[in-house]
């Protein structure tokens, strides 16, 4: 027996060593923790347990069998953060350079398909150089394993990547299935072909900085989420991000007391929208000074930001924001804003969390780059989110609801549950100048004339009142009342019921 305790501390040590001093070594210089460090940030503290430990890689080839390390360079296992539920997988790049051969495939698949039993998320921290390159195939068909699990538990459970190291080739593709990716700045980076294949290829010359790096990614390509600026920062943040989320599809989402009053007036919203309907303003402002304590989880904050989007709580629990921000392209919808929205907005259904919509929208962006990018499959996204979501819908228009973009942005024709418009808001067909040019096309050039006309649509449709004779609207609230109205409906709503036609899935235009 005693022998037995004694060899199980042996393998215990071994494990843990990954892939020894000299390669954690480097790994701490790159100023990258490593995969177990990573987990003991991650989780509460002594709440890890591990599983597979003792895992070792079955290949034979290149001399294989003489190399092995117990765990094959990904540490797995569950524990919990602020005392809830967690499965998570780390890969370490100290062994074999974090790669992925059949067994470490199955480590991970092992977790995902617990995971998905037990109802509860997957964070994946990603730092590998791809397909076990001595395992040939059998590393392949441990990736699609674990990308036919990323499918299925879509929409089940929330899984989250942390992009901490390389993550290259087909390898990209687990990530990009899951709901949010993170990445760190300088030290990781996605791509499906590298500088050196893409030189070959194309005959440009690009540093993997810039071809994949998280900047790239986080502001250009909209891939990733968010980067943090080094490896505790990122799992500090997923921490809080963790706290946001309900921890499967079975669950409402979770519930933190506040000492945040509901009834708090923010008188200071009466004068947020400015006289002049030309001049931007922060919506960012009207949402942390409406959500609980003004904690605010953007996520993609860097790309699209015509549109925001993130998590916050009213009275307590999790909402889902969705924002026009007139301070990017004054708020228009466009290809990239419409991306983000719908995603965001498909995430929380799936989720049962209510979704927040803050209206200020002058319509859809014109131009032919938009039209030969696709702007009427990408727009009709976010309709089509919206429109199929049947979570609790609250919206509440500020300023400009014009047009297409009126319908898009849950409005009471998508199903919108509490539909509130400001004084200030102007729903309309288009704005005053723009329709009258259109309508009296004769008069342009008499200023005079064009001037009375634009004044007299701008008093017929430029309020909120047609919409509200129509119901369109529900009411229309002072700014400063927004965050009790929007409590007290969500309130009204826990316990909304409301189902979709039976169906396989539906046909969403990608
Ligand atoms: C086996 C690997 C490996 C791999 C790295 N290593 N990648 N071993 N399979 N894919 C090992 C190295 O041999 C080395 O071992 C250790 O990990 C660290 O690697 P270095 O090259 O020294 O590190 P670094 O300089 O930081 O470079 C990291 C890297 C580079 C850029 C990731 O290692 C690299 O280019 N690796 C190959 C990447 C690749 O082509 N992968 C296959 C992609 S195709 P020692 O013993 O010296 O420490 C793919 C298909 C997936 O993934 C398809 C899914 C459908």
């Amino acid at each position: 027996m005693s022998d037995i305790i004694q060899k199980l501390d042996q393998m215990r040590n071994r494990a843990q060593m990954g892939g020894g001093k000299r390669r954690t070594d480097t790994q701490h210089s790159k100023g990258k923790l490593t995969a177990r460090e990573r987990i003991d940030v991650l989780l509460d503290e002594g709440s890890f347990e591990e599983w597979d430990m003792f895992v070792e890689h079955d290949c034979q080839d290149f001399d294989m069998a003489s190399q092995k390390i117990p765990g094959d360079g990904v540490v797995t296992g569950h524990g919990s953060i602020n005392g809830r539920l967690v499965f998570v997988f780390s890969q370490d790049f100290t062994v074999f350079g974090g790669s992925l051969s059949a067994a470490h495939a199955r480590k991970i698949c092992k977790v995902m398909d617990q995971a998905m039993k037990v109802g509860a998320p997957v964070i994946g921290l990603n730092d590998s150089g791809g397909a076990r390159i001595q395992e040939g195939v059998a590393s392949l068909a441990g990736y699609a394993d674990v990308f036919q699990r990323n499918v299925l538990a879509s929409g089940v459970i929330p899984q989250i990547s942390v992009i901490m190291g390389p993550c290259a080739g087909g390898a990209v593709y687990s990530p990009a299935m899951t709901d949010f990716i993170f990445m760190v700045k300088d030290t990781s980076y996605m791509f499906v072909t590298g500088p050196d294949v893409v030189k070959t290829v194309t005959h440009e010359e690009v540093s993997a900085e810039r071809l994949g790096g998280a900047s790239t990614h986080t502001v250009k390509s909209g891939v990733a989420d968010l980067a943090f600026e080094n490896d505790v920062e990122a799992l500090v943040q997923v921490r809080r991000f963790m706290n946001f989320l309900p921890l499967s599809n079975r669950e409402k989402p979770p519930l933190r007391e506040t000492n945040d009053p509901i009834e708090r007036m923010e008188i200071s919203l009466d004068t947020l929208v400015p006289v002049d309907a030309l001049q931007p303003y922060d919506m960012q402002e009207l949402i942390l000074k409406v959500v609980d304590e003004g904690d605010f989880f953007e996520t993609q904050s860097e790309f699209a930001r015509n549109i925001i989007t993130g998590f916050a709580r009213m009275a307590g629990t999790t909402v889902g924001i969705v924002a026009n921000q007139p301070m990017g392209l004054a708020g228009c919808l466009d290809i990239e804003s419409s991306r983000k929205a719908a995603r965001f907005v498909r995430f929380c259904d799936c989720f049962n969390i209510p979704i927040l919509t803050f209206v200020d929208v002058p319509g859809f962006l014109p131009g032919t780059a938009q039209e030969y990018g696709g702007i009427i499959k990408h727009g009709a996204k976010l309709l089509f989110a919206y429109a199929e979501a049947t979570v609790p819908k609250v919206t509440v228009i500020t300023r400009k609801a014009y047009g297409g973009a009126y319908d898009v942005m849950s409005s009471k024709h998508l199903r919108g549950d509490l539909n509130y418009a400001w004084p200030s808001a102007e729903i309309a067909v288009m704005g005053p100048q723009g329709a009258v040019e259109i309508i009296f096309r004769q008069d342009i050039g008499d200023e005079a004339k064009i001037k009375e006309r634009t004044d007299k649509y701008r008093e017929k449709f430029s309020n909120p009142f047609v919409a509200g004779r129509y119901g369109f609207i529900d009411d229309v609230i002072m700014p400063r009342n927004t965050r009790f109205r929007i409590c007290r409906g969500l309130k009204m709503l826990a316990n909304k019921q409301l189902e979709n036609p039976l169906k396989k899935h539906d046909n969403i235009p990608l």
